[in-house]
């Protein structure tokens, strides 16, 4: 059971190279399961019993069912489709010393630059073609070994098992061939876009490892792929959404980019990409101003967002008491500066949805004296205030081009998500009733 959940998993986020891939991904799914698209540019005619998604910019994607009688409010669930990488520049093609041509890249978001070397890497993204209609965006994606970031021999620098700092200027260009291949990058990724050299107007590419994804371990019981964070969230957080049934709300999946560089873009959260599809949903159900209010108040949202577990070598960095664990369970995160959404109610609502649907729920809180990072929890209610509550899986080696997590982890995740859709949740004064 587990083994084949998390094929489905590590088939997904190979198929899922970058946040516009895996929203295209769940656009399949969301189509065949008989979810409706809809547009934000074209006016909604969505029906109470239907079923829907929409998109921005391709990378971001709220999925929704509306439910045909009465409405307690919007049940969310978040998590984000990015990962870091490194962006390839535009003008990518870079000469080198007449012996080889590397392409130009620069950071996106925080990754841990030494996991980037010495394993093939590819390109995937998306591109502007010149149509006669106008501009079009298609995906692309080389499915081959086509480049590598070599490191330098131990023998050239003997201070290399040192701590190192990787230059991301110098030290982290792929290698994509031999001097005489300067002019074939942007050929190769026309190709791939099905258009004339000339035709390929402006392009997003980023470098994905190839290395494909496995379980491992003495049981079986660990998963390793790159992108874990946050692709493992949002496939057990799908997974959940798709197979719940009714309840007296509105489900709601939301998948935003842009995570991993702050949000604030369109498509991520810090935008209005959320609320202004609320609103819309209000519109559509007739809910007059008043109504919307309730319903807002009446709403939750759980952000999905992986969370680091006790490291075998290093379990000095974890707090002393909370120390979340591979295959324990869904992980409720805390920060008293509220980097986190979880608060006394948003926390005790969600570990009892799990302890009804029997999964165990751990407690994470960073070292006191160790920042942690922030997610998406805060940035979407600072645009529509639900309550709302930080959860993840545990996992090791965060935003590592080849990350570890725990294989009993993605179906717990699955069975609270889909707990967590069908409970019935009714606001009564502070404090939330939940009935089966
Ligand atoms: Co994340």
């Amino acid at each position: 059971m587990d083994e084949q959940i998390n094929r489905k998993l590590l088939d997904f986020i190979a198929a899922s190279p970058t946040a516009w891939h895996a929203v295209e991904n769940l656009s399949l799914r969301l189509r065949a399961e008989g979810y409706r698209e809809l547009y934000e540019q074209a006016p909604w005619k969505a029906l109470p019993g239907g079923k829907y998604f929409v998109r921005r910019n391709g990378s971001a994607l709220l999925a929704f069912r509306l439910p045909t009688e009465s409405l307690q409010g919007f049940r969310l669930m978040a998590a984000h489709a990015d990962s870091p990488s490194f962006k390839i520049k535009e003008n990518a093609a870079v000469p080198t010393g007449g012996l080889y041509t590397r392409l130009n890249v620069e950071g996106y978001g925080g990754m841990i630059s030494s996991s980037w070397l010495d394993r093939p890497l590819s390109v995937a993204g998306r591109v502007a073609v010149r149509t006669e209609a106008g501009v079009e965006l298609r995906l692309v994606n080389v499915q081959r070994d086509l480049l590598l970031i070599p490191n330098l021999a131990i023998h050239m620098d003997r201070s290399i098992n040192e701590s190192k700092r990787w230059d991301p200027n110098t030290d982290m260009l792929p290698l994509f061939g031999d001097a005489e291949q300067a002019e074939e990058f942007a050929r190769l990724i026309a190709g791939e876009a099905g258009c004339a050299p000339e035709d390929l107007l402006a392009t997003e590419l980023l470098l994905y490892p190839r290395t494909p994804g496995c379980i491992w371990g003495a049981a079986g019981e660990y998963i390793s792929s790159p992108r874990l964070d946050d692709l493992q969230c949002v496939f057990a957080c799908a997974d959940g959404f798709l197979q719940s049934g009714d309840s007296d709300c509105v489900p709601m999946l939301c998948v935003f980019d842009n995570e991993e560089v702050g949000s604030a873009t369109r498509q991520g959260a810090d935008a209005d990409f959320l609320e202004r599809t609320l609103e819309r949903i209000a519109d559509v159900l007739g809910l007059s101003e008043e109504d919307y209010a309730c319903c807002l108040a009446g709403s939750f949202l759980v952000s999905a967002d992986n969370a680091h577990a006790v490291h075998p070598n290093h379990p000095e960095f974890s707090d002393r008491n909370d120390r979340p664990t591979m295959n324990r369970g869904v992980v409720i995160k805390w920060n008293a500066a509220q980097r986190y959404t979880s608060d006394a109610l948003s926390a005790a609502v969600f570990a009892e949805i799990c302890r009804r649907a029997e999964v165990p729920v751990q407690r994470y809180s960073n070292r006191a004296d160790l920042p942690g990072g922030s997610t998406l929890g805060n940035l979407s209610t600072r645009h529509v205030a639900l309550c709302a509550v930080d959860i993840g899986l545990a996992q090791l080696a965060m935003h590592s081009a080849y990350e570890t997590a725990g294989a009993r982890d993605t179906a717990l995740l699955i069975r609270a998500a889909k707990a967590y859709y069908e409970t019935r949740l009714c606001r009564q004064g502070e404090g939330f009733v939940l009935l089966p």
